[in-house]
């Protein structure tokens, strides 16, 4: 019996200990809001709840011993509680052993070891803590007798930005592992690469999507509900992003070094992403491993090895001969006769150098060179001989960037620094190929100047034959006017429907999708009647455009709208109602301060219109071009021509799928009171049915601002908005159409004129001008002198860099927004790129003329089958008229 009595024995024992040890469990309170001195606490005693200790007083946010599991090291956290975020760490780099306690004490908080030893405390108080406070807020503080707070976790920040949460110019967040800073600086917030150096590679205020609103240095970043701000000391906006309303914003800076903005809506288990910033998929130091070239592709990224390169063992790109990449650590030790240089090839970028300044002495090649050679630190160069910049890298390199395919601005070709193989391999060496360079650079330049010379002669000639055929032709046919020139560039003849008006709508009503269509994010719906008695029965017209007429209205709650009706004659084209609903979302979800904001639609029939905010200025044209009125001001120029860049940038690079504008031209620039600047237009392509968008695929724009992809067939890209915008900043800066003879002063004598007076065609007279040095004259003569010459050789540096023949050398919205706010150097024009515009600018003065010369009827038919290109189209192809 005794084996019997002491199981039952052992059985209450047990019992006995699993009692104890519920007790003890029982006995680690979960305290609220508060925590007062001799708290102790380990990650054992509070596996139950999950190392929770305290709650804010609703439970929107936690401190917590975080660990995997019981035996793992823990980190003393404050978690928002509904998505489990971690929005504040004591001691993320060094997580403490499970043997370890958190206490809180009249001396603050601690971590100590078992032995006593301290890991981790909040620094020495001023006064005995008597309590611990946990807000709402997510704000931990630690207060004194009085209630007065002595130390708060959101002066500490970890990765985490939090709304009401401030962070001071000079502060920054970090990743765990520091690799990654967010700073705020006195004027602006970047994020650092701090790997062995510091290296930006974002800067807010070029990120488009970020607008300033005041000249002034800044104090502290913040967020809150509807957006993230920078604040100048006096605590107004500096720089701000709009983004939708939600009931906690939270910004962190993730561990790859990107910096995103999120939102809690309230219920749910997750965070909604809200902004990402850099942007692109290509714009991290570490998008892909070491030296490798990140392209952008649908969304994503691929990594490839330059060239010269293949993948190495370790990871990354190293060079294919077998030398070896240059490392700083040790390097005064090493032999400097073995350093060379690997040429990365063109079209390869390194992000950090669009903020970095250029090395000033390094003017030629080889200087740039010799700077590299002579510090241990630097790893390579960049040198760009259009600009005479160098760009050294030091210390540490990441990834790469192809520059044709993503938003980067050229900054030369780049070359690294290799420790040659024992065995210099024969020929490949690069510091000979590099001394050969200055040489064989000019050689190949001439070399295809000429190709292109001949090139653009032949295509000249070819027009110019085409042309006179036409002329012959319309001659003779003078009463059938097809679109000659149409036909020819496209090859086809396209059928065009005639305009008719809304009543050729009530067709096949019945087959179209049932009224109840519900996408997310859709924009207010509007009925057709809302509509007709908004605008008065469409009764006050304020503008047509290539999708149908746009007419003033105004809504039950008096805001003013633009209601676009689209063309009756795009009717048979436009999309179904569900995919015409399914774009009005994308396009509805696109708002940035310079882009006009579509308010609603309607959809009734086939009925389809756009209900846009009213823009109380009109559109660009107006206040440029038009006789009455007060002439703009140069600086309202630049801030229209700024506000333009962005917006344009944004649609590029801002939003979740890139857009392409396709039409810019100063009629869909609006203006609103003294500054807004909006685009508009926009995404409208993709309201017309495949079978028309075949059609504008082919040849979308505005005669004038048509860039030469659309007639060469190249791919059409934003480089193509980059052109027509380079036209339109022309058309700013000399406050007339690019395509308009000026009479100087009076009278028909514009002959004798020796200034720019007689030059028909501006986009060239702006080359020649450039050449010469002489901007002054191509400033808009209504300004009477109210101008520099620095302000307008910027502005003609940058509009003639838009309209390079090459769109890979044009720079992105993006970065003609930087140069012409002037945060990032201008780049020089290169003339070989635009010796184009002179053979428009003959075919622009020979057409003028055989229009003096008193032939009325080929005068005028001609300007249907022009020769230069840039004038052929006579109709605007931008869409039915
Ligand atoms: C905290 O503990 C110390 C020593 O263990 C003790 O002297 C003190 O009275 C305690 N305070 C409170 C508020 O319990
Ligand atoms: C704490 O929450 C309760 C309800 O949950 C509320 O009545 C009370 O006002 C809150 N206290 C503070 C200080 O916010
Ligand atoms: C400090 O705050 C607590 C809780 O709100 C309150 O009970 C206490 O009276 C306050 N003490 C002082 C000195 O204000
Ligand atoms: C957020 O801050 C901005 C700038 O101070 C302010 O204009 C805006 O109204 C604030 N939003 C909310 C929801 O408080
Ligand atoms: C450096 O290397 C070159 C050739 O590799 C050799 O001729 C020279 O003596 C070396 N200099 C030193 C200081 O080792
Ligand atoms: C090399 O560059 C580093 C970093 O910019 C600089 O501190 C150092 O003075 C330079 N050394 C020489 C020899 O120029």
């Amino acid at each position: 019996m005794a084996p019997t009595r002491r199981c039952v024995l052992f059985f209450f024992l047990l019992l006995f200990l699993l009692f104890l040890r519920h007790r003890r469990a029982a006995a680690a309170p979960v305290y609220t809001e508060y925590l007062y001195p001799n708290f102790t606490a380990s990650s054992v005693n509070y596996l139950e709840k999950g190392g929770i200790f305290l709650n804010s007083n609703s439970s929107i946010f936690s401190a917590i011993l975080q660990s995997d599991d019981p035996q793992s090291p823990f980190v003393f956290s404050i978690v928002h509680s509904p998505t489990s975020t971690v929005v504040w760490a004591a001691n993320t780099a060094n997580p403490a052993p499970y043997t370890a306690k958190l206490s809180f004490s009249a001396s603050g908080f601690s971590i100590s070891f078992s032995n006593g030893n301290v890991l981790w405390s909040t620094p020495q108080l001023p006064r005995p803590a008597t309590a611990a406070r946990l807000l709402d807020s997510g704000n931990l503080l630690v207060l004194d007798a009085a209630n007065v707070s002595m130390w708060e976790s959101f002066d500490h920040p970890t990765d985490t930005l939090l709304s009401s949460q401030r962070l001071p110019s000079g502060s920054y967040l970090s990743t765990p592992s520091d690799d990654y800073r967010l700073m705020v600086t006195g004027n602006d917030a970047v994020l650092l690469w701090s790997v062995g150096g510091f290296q930006q590679f974002w800067r807010l205020s070029s990120d488009v999507r970020f607008y300033k609103d005041l000249n002034a240095p800044v104090a502290y970043m913040a967020a809150n509900e509807s957006g993230l701000y920078l604040f100048s000391p006096a605590g107004a906006v500096v720089f701000e992003v709009s983004l939708s309303p939600t009931k906690l914003r939270m910004m962190k800076l993730e561990a790859n070094g990107q910096l995103s903005i999120k939102g809690y809506s309230g219920n749910g288990p997750n965070l909604d992403e809200a902004l990402v910033a850099p942007g692109g998929a290509c714009d991290l130091p570490s998008s892909c491993q070491v030296l490798e070239v990140c392209t952008t592709q649908n969304q994503g990224a691929t990594c490839n090895c330059p060239s010269l390169f293949t993948t190495s063992r370790s990871g990354g790109c190293a060079p294919a001969d077998g030398s070896t990449l240059f490392s700083p650590s040790g390097c005064n030790s090493r032999n400097k006769s073995q350093e060379s240089y690997r040429s990365l090839g063109s079209g390869i970028g390194y992000i950090p150098n669009k903020f970095a300044s250029t090395v000033s002495s390094g003017r030629d090649f080889s200087s740039c060179r010799d700077i590299c050679s002579g510090n241990c630190s630097c790893l390579g160069f960049f040198y760009s001989a259009s600009s005479q910049s160098c760009f050294l890298i030091k210390n540490q390199i990441g990834s790469l960037v192809s520059t044709t395919n993503d938003g980067v601005s050229d900054t030369g070709d780049g070359y690294i620094k290799v420790l040659a193989s024992p065995q210099p391999p024969s020929g490949s060496s690069g510091s000979s190929s590099s001394s050969l360079l200055p040489i064989l650079l000019p050689s190949i330049a001439v070399f295809l100047l000429i190709i292109v010379l001949i090139f653009a002669g032949t295509q000249w000639w070819r027009r110019r034959r085409r042309h006179q055929s036409g002329k012959r032709k319309a001659r003779t046919t003078a009463s059938s006017k097809p679109s000659t020139m149409k036909d020819i560039y496209l090859g086809r003849n396209h059928p065009w429907p005639s305009p008719s008006d809304d009543q050729g709508f009530t067709g096949d009503e019945s087959n179209s999708d049932s009224d109840e269509i519900s996408i997310p994010g859709l924009p207010t719906r509007f009925t057709y009647s809302d509509l007709a008695y908004a605008t008065e029965n469409f009764s006050i017209k304020i503008g047509s455009g290539g999708f149908g007429e746009v007419f003033k209205g105004q809504l039950p709650d008096k805001t003013l709208v633009a209601v676009k009706r689209i063309s009756a004659s795009l009717g048979g084209g436009v999309h179904g109602k569900k995919e015409f609903c399914t774009e009005i979302a994308v396009i509805g979800n696109i708002h940035h301060v310079n882009l006009v904001r579509l308010r609603g639609f309607c959809t009734e029939g086939r009925r389809r219109m756009l209900v846009y905010e009213y823009m109380n200025r009109g559109s660009l044209d107006r206040s440029l071009f038009g006789a009455a009125g007060p002439v703009l001001e140069w600086q309202e120029r630049m801030d229209i021509a700024i506000g333009a860049a962005r917006g344009l940038a944004y649609l590029h690079f801002g939003c979740d799928q890139k857009i392409i504008h396709c039409d810019v031209k100063p009629e869909n620039i609006l203006l609103h009171d003294a500054s807004s600047v909006k685009i508009s237009d926009f995404g409208l392509a993709k309201l017309i049915s495949p079978e028309q968008s075949g059609f504008f695929t082919t040849m979308r724009g505005t005669r004038g601002y048509l860039a030469p992809e659309w007639l060469t067939n190249s791919a059409i890209s934003d480089r193509t908005d980059v052109y027509s915008y380079g036209m339109v900043l022309l058309e700013i800066i000399r406050g007339r159409k690019n395509r308009s003879v000026e009479s100087s002063g009076g009278g028909g004598s514009s002959s004798g004129s020796s200034g720019i007076g007689d030059v028909g065609y501006f986009p060239m007279a702006a080359l020649e001008m450039h050449e010469r040095g002489r901007y002054l004259e191509l400033a808009d003569r209504r300004l009477e002198g109210r101008v520099r010459e620095e302000e307008v050789r910027l502005a003609v540096k940058v509009a003639l860099c838009c309209l390079h023949e090459d769109p890979g050398l044009r720079p992105t919205m993006a970065s003609v927004a930087a140069m012409l706010e002037g945060t990032v150097e201008v780049t020089q024009p290169r003339p070989e790129a635009l010796n184009f515009l002179r053979l428009y600018g003959r075919g622009f003065v020979d057409n003028n003329s055989s229009t003096t010369t008193g032939e009325l009827v080929t005068g005028t038919t001609s300007s249907s089958s022009v020769v230069s290109y840039s004038y052929m189209t006579s109709q605007e192809v931008s869409g039915p008229r």
